[in-house]
């Protein structure tokens, strides 16, 4: 398998007195796409958060293509190229697709004018380079966009930079079945083209339908960091409900030590 495009070593991070992650190593390999699995409060979000540097890790260490990386601010993850796509979408309703791909980073011809043209075009680009067929007009209020239509935006948006890290943070949650698929196709064409995408789903079936690697969080804890392909339905949710199952997983002590 190749390297690691983006690692995390022995990771901490606290809010006050509460410990949130726990020494966590976390691995994104370009092509593919890593599930981040785990428990409500288990820690998913905070780590997600704290690779695109909204919060920062209070030990640990950042690789980014095997070289040591400092993400103090989400300026230091953008310049990675690292793009999240959070759980509550930050799209603005009343604004159109373009709007909303180019919001705070417009095209500016002279200096001054934005450069509709040019960001119209790029807009529409994205889409297609991603095989979105389901929008009609680039030109679309967001507010007229379906749930998955939504997100496809916002994943568009996170793409159109020359990302090369994705993190989706529960891109499906609230999805209907058509959309889900949608989404999940889409989550699969940004690993085939190469880039390393982070999914955060409750959803096993997806789960193990589109990700190459899995990775369970427990309690703020890796308890288990596996090939998709090695791993089944039942496997996972023992892993997240009881941070073991079989013999892997996190020692029961530490687990109950954690508690
Ligand atoms: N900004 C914050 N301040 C204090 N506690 C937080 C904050 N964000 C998350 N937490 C706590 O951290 C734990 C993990 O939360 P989170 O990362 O959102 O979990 P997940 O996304 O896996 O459901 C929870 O106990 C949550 O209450
Ligand atoms: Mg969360």
């Amino acid at each position: 398998m190749s390297e690691p495009l983006f690692e995390l070593r022995g990771v901490d991070k606290s809010f006050g007195a509460v410990q949130v992650l726990h020494g966590v190593d976390f691995k994104v390999y370009p092509g593919q796409v890593t599930a981040l699995v785990g428990d409500n409060g288990a820690g998913k979000s905070t780590l997600v958060k704290t690779m695109a540097g909204i919060y920062r890790a209070d030990a640990g260490e950042f690789l980014f293509e095997g070289k040591p990386v400092h993400i103090n601010g989400p300026k230091d993850s953008a310049a990675l190229g690292i793009e999240v796509v959070y759980q509550d979408l930050a799209l603005c309703d009343n604004l159109d697709i373009v709007q909303n791909m180019f919001l705070g980073r417009e095209t500016v011809t002279g200096g001054v004018l934005l450069d509709e043209l040019t960001m119209e075009d790029r807009a529409r680009s994205t889409l297609t380079s991603l095989s979105v067929r389901t929008v009609k007009s680039v030109r679309q209020s967001v507010a007229s966009l379906s749930g998955g239509q939504r997100q496809t935006v916002a994943i568009a948006k996170a793409v159109l930079w020359n990302s090369r890290v994705v993190l989706l943070d529960e891109p499906t949650a609230a999805l209907g079945v058509a959309q889900t698929r949608q989404v999940l196709d889409l989550v699969r064409r940004l690993a085939d083209q190469g880039l390393g995408v982070v999914l955060i789903s409750h959803n096993m079936v997806d789960v193990l339908e589109v990700s190459d690697r899995i990775t369970a969080l427990f309690l703020g804890r890796v308890a288990a960091d596996i090939k998709a392909s090695d791993t089944n339905h039942s496997q996972i949710v023992e892993l997240i409900t009881a941070g073991r199952s079989g013999d892997i997983g996190i020692p029961a002590a530490t687990a109950a030590k954690s508690a």
